[in-house]
């Protein structure tokens, strides 16, 4: 079985193959760290539940994602972490650390706990991905001696591709910036 085959994913879970397989690397990055800096038990759980659920919503309609979130305004891309958020909550999950890390994880938060940062982290380090791969690997195996070092280098690393990408910053995005620099 491989490692994707092996996750679990919600019931409702709206998620392609290769999406499944970031899923899979993000979720095992946050535990490899998780490990390394020895947290306890629920801190540990709250993190992989970020890697295994924040893009469980990555492939729904857009449709449901305006129901799940009612926000008729924001580009579709930036709601299937508000919808996952959603959907936990309305599950009965009170893991507010938790919810805010999925709900933010498109384009960050400066409130953030370190689960939000270190899913942040994690989505863009995975190894899948392929560019600047070695210098991703050499900041993911950083991060359990700097974590807020790393953190601010992923932070601004993503903000320099949306820039030279032409996108749109997004106001969190730059109070982000802002509260790590
Ligand atoms: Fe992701």
């Amino acid at each position: 079985m491989s490692a994707a085959e092996s996750i679990e994913l919600p019931a409702w879970a709206e998620v392609s193959g290769p999406r499944r397989d970031h899923i899979a690397r993000v979720t095992t990055l946050l535990l490899t760290w998780a490990r390394a800096l020895g947290l306890d038990s629920a801190t540990t759980a709250m993190w992989r539940d970020a890697g295994l659920w924040h893009d469980a919503l990555r492939n729904a309609e857009e449709q449901q994602l305006r129901a799940l979130t009612s926000d008729t305004n924001r580009p579709a891309e930036l709601l299937h972490g508000p919808a996952v958020a959603s959907k936990l909550e309305k599950e009965g999950d009170r893991r507010s650390e938790l919810l805010d890390a999925i709900r933010w994880h498109t384009v960050g938060h400066s409130t953030w706990g370190q689960t939000g940062r270190a899913l942040y982290m994690a989505d863009f380090l995975e190894p899948g991905r392929k560019f600047a791969r070695a210098d991703r690997v050499f900041l993911s195996e950083h991060v359990v001696h700097d974590f807020d070092g790393v953190f601010r280098q992923v932070v601004r690393q993503r903000i320099e591709w949306a820039v030279r990408e032409g996108h749109f910053i997004y106001p969190e995005t730059v109070e982000l910036w802002n509260s790590v620099r």
